[in-house]
């Protein structure tokens, strides 16, 4: 097997490769003054099962464009057979038409994907459960839950005060992922907020949630894009007796000034994946970034 990394987060295609006791084969990414791309493949891949790692983290459209070109590249040079892992997928929060006249972005790129010769995908914690069941070739979906699940029973307040913590579902979407994790953690009870988003301004709204609340609440979601969901969960969760707020979330998007947000609001922590590269300048102090390299690796040799 041979595993290659286009340059969206080549530090976590090194960690997987070494979970699985080999490294990377070299390629080259030429960017053309223009901004066009060429790859090249510098290790021979006949007959080879292919890994390539692109998460189609931002920039989406370049990043996306890249890992279709290393693909093509594999294919050409007569690999056996091309697995895509791609920890976070983008465009998929538009899978379905929300209003008239739009496209339905992650059919777009479901096709684009599987024209080009992906036999295989491995993604970590789509948008919705349903991700697979789109896709024509076989999708490996993984989740960052069990990661969280570790962390949340090494919380020093977990181990004294159990009872003491409820989960949160941000918004009406999550209510699957919380289940699950809810399980994970012995029947932790859960709170579900009602968020609205008001599709032309993109404004947000959470005033109402169903569920047992208690003082200290577990925030669990896929990806924080500009940290607004977080910090308006945080706010209706202080403003109804939880007096420390702490977040999972699986994919560090972090768009805009979301680093900023997320410091000055009133959550005490925020655990996010490597799923997406996380510049040093998006860093704050209550970040902490977990490995899914581990879990990256171990699924994938099992698929071979
Ligand atoms: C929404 O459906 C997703 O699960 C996230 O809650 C959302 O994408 C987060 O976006 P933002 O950080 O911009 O509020």
């Amino acid at each position: 097997m041979k595993i290659f990394s286009g340059n969206a987060n080549p530090q976590l295609a090194k960690e997987i490769a070494a979970a699985m006791s080999t490294s990377l084969s070299p390629l080259e990414i030429h960017v053309f003054p223009d901004g066009e791309r060429r790859v090249q493949l510098k290790e021979s891949v006949v007959a080879e099962d292919v890994v390539i790692v692109g998460p189609t983290s931002p920039p989406v459209d370049t990043h996306l464009v890249e890992l279709l070109l290393l693909v093509d590249a594999a294919k050409r040079s007569g690999a056996k057979s091309v697995t895509a892992v791609v920890p976070y997928l983008g465009y998929q929060r538009q899978d379905h038409v929300f209003r008239d006249g739009e496209a339905v972005s992650l059919d777009v790129v479901r096709k684009i994907i599987e024209a080009v010769g992906v036999g295989k995908m491995v993604i970590i914690d789509g948008h919705s459960a349903r991700i697979s069941q789109l896709f024509s070739v076989p999708l490996l979906h993984l989740s960052a839950l069990s990661l969280f699940a570790e962390q949340i029973k090494k919380l020093s307040t977990f181990n004294s005060q159990p009872t003491t913590f409820c989960l949160v579902s941000p918004d009406m979407g999550g209510i699957r992922r919380i289940k699950l994790l809810s399980v994970m953690l012995g029947n932790m009870p859960y709170v579900v907020i009602e968020k609205n988003r008001d599709l032309e301004s993109g404004s947000l709204t959470a005033e109402k949630f169903s569920g047992t609340i208690r003082k200290r609440a577990i925030i669990i979601d896929d990806m924080i894009s500009s940290g607004k969901t977080i910090k308006l969960a945080a706010e209706l969760l202080a403003e109804n007796g939880v007096s420390e707020s702490i977040v999972f979330a699986t994919h560090a998007v972090f768009s805009d000034h979301a680093p900023d947000v997320l410091q000055n609001s009133q959550v005490a922590k925020v655990y996010v994946t490597n799923t997406i590269a996380v510049s040093d300048k998006k860093r704050f102090a209550k970040l902490e970034i977990l490995s899914v390299a581990n879990l990256i690796a171990k699924n994938v040799i099992l698929t071979f």
